[in-house]
């Protein structure tokens, strides 16, 4: 089964056509990167595939089921971490609470916490590392912690699939490598990731497949094959390079480089 299996996707938001014929297959298990300019339609193809958008035409299956019939189901399948800076949140709760909420909105009202629930809360606040802030109001956290604090929501529900939109915007080096780390663990147990970045250098060497989107799929596979200079010029123009030092791969807006 594929984690995503998208063809001929289009998806129009005011009459304006955001993505045009998308087509995309990623495995179940992988680990997706998804890059492409501002306004390439990164978020709204994120947002298609957890349901919260329909598509005008094509045809999308998530973990096998069609997010435009079933997106309760999708959604209960797949964590969803937001592009922070596109979001308000004014959440008078405490982290914690921000946390099991992911895991009692699925539940009937009154929606009780159960012993398990708080374990499962327990379990990823120490994962993600975020003890000491978790009895603290979300909105009065720093940016970063508020990120850390959407992964943990994202995972407690122990998705199959995880969706995250520029998660380390905002986040220092050391908790991007403990961020990288846990995602790289969740993918060992068998969840498929995709995530959007500017920054292809930093998951470089972990990801299986490589997208670059720019309303439309233009290249896709293993990262060597997308990153090639003629291709990524298509869609940034001149003002790209890539700058391959084995092991390492740079990608550099040329203005830095000299
Ligand atoms: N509700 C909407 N109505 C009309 N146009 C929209 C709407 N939401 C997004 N768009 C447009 O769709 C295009 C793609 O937006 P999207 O947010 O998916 O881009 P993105 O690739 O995530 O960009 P960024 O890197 O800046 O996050 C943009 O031109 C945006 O203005
Ligand atoms: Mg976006």
């Amino acid at each position: 089964m594929n984690s995503v299996e998208a063809s001929g996707l289009t998806v129009k938001l005011n009459g304006f056509e955001v993505l045009r014929d998308v087509n995309l297959s990623l495995n179940h298990p992988s680990f997706t990167a998804i890059i492409g300019p501002n306004g390439a339609g990164k978020t709204t193809l994120l947002k298609t595939i957890l349901g919260l958008l329909k598509p005008q035409s094509g045809s999308i299956r998530v973990m096998g089921l069609d997010p435009t019939k079933e997106p309760k189901k999708v959604r209960s399948m797949v964590g969803y971490v937001p592009q922070r800076d596109r979001v308000s949140f004014f959440v008078p709760m405490r982290a914690k609470d921000v946390i099991a909420m992911s895991r009692l909105v699925w539940k009937r009202p009154p929606r009780w916490a159960t012993k398990r629930d708080e374990a499962a809360v327990k379990k990823v606040v120490s994962m993600v590392g975020i003890e000491e802030i978790a009895d603290r109001r979300f909105d009065e956290l720093s940016g970063g912690q508020q990120q850390k604090v959407l992964i943990a929501r994202a995972i407690v529900s122990e998705p199959s699939m995880l969706l995250l939109d520029e998660p380390f915007n905002g986040v220092d080096v050391r908790s991007q490598s403990e961020i990288m780390s846990l995602l790289m663990s969740l993918r060992e147990k068998g969840v498929s990731i995709l995530m959007v970045t500017h920054d292809v250098s930093d998951v470089i060497h972990i990801i299986d497949n490589l997208v670059l989107l720019h309303r439309t799929v233009v290249a896709a596979g293993k990262p060597e094959d997308v990153l090639k200079e003629e291709i990524l010029k298509r869609v940034y123009g001149d003002r790209i390079g890539v700058y391959s030092h084995e092991p390492c791969i740079m990608f550099v807006p040329r203005d830095s480089h000299g």
